[in-house]
């Protein structure tokens, strides 16, 4: 059963000029060392840490919870498997959110131009 649904664009410049003012004190506090690897060693990694911010929010728009309500950006990980595709790594603090609402599955996708990126995201229960 589908528990939730969430969705988010993001404009890949924002988060490159984020990037360019507060470099590892922004990466550093939004991503995980395994997004931070993933993303820097892409052509255009803005592009693809614009991705991840978008899964981010996403994941906290379809739990509809906001920032600041248990979950923090980095405790939410996108990992992708052999074939790329994107999938939620939870740590402790998701997985007890996911446990108190008996959330099963959590499905992630991912879409980017140079411009935008944008993810949908979709709860089980
Ligand atoms: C999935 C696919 C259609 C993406 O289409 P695209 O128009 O090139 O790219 P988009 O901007 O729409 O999407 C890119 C995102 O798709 C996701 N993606 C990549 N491969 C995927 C797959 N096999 N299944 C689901 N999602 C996938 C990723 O999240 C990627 O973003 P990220 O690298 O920042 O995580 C394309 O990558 C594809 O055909 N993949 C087939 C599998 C493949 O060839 N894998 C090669 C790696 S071994």
């Amino acid at each position: 059963m589908i528990q939730g649904i969430g969705t988010d664009i993001v404009e890949v410049s924002r988060i490159e000029k984020i990037i360019e003012k507060w470099g590892p004190r922004f990466i550093e506090r939004v991503y995980t060392p395994g997004e931070i690897e993933y993303c820097s060693k892409k052509a255009f990694p803005a592009m693809h840490f614009a991705a991840r911010f978008a899964v981010k929010e996403s994941i906290l728009k379809s739990l509809g919870i906001g920032l600041g309500k248990g979950l923090r950006l980095r405790d939410i990980e996108v990992l992708n498997n052999q074939e790329g595709s994107p999938f939620l790594q939870s740590n402790d603090a998701v997985k007890e959110v996911f446990r108190r609402r008996g959330i099963s599955g959590v499905h992630i996708s991912i879409t980017h131009t140079k411009k935008y990126a944008q993810a949908v995201v979709i709860l089980e229960k």
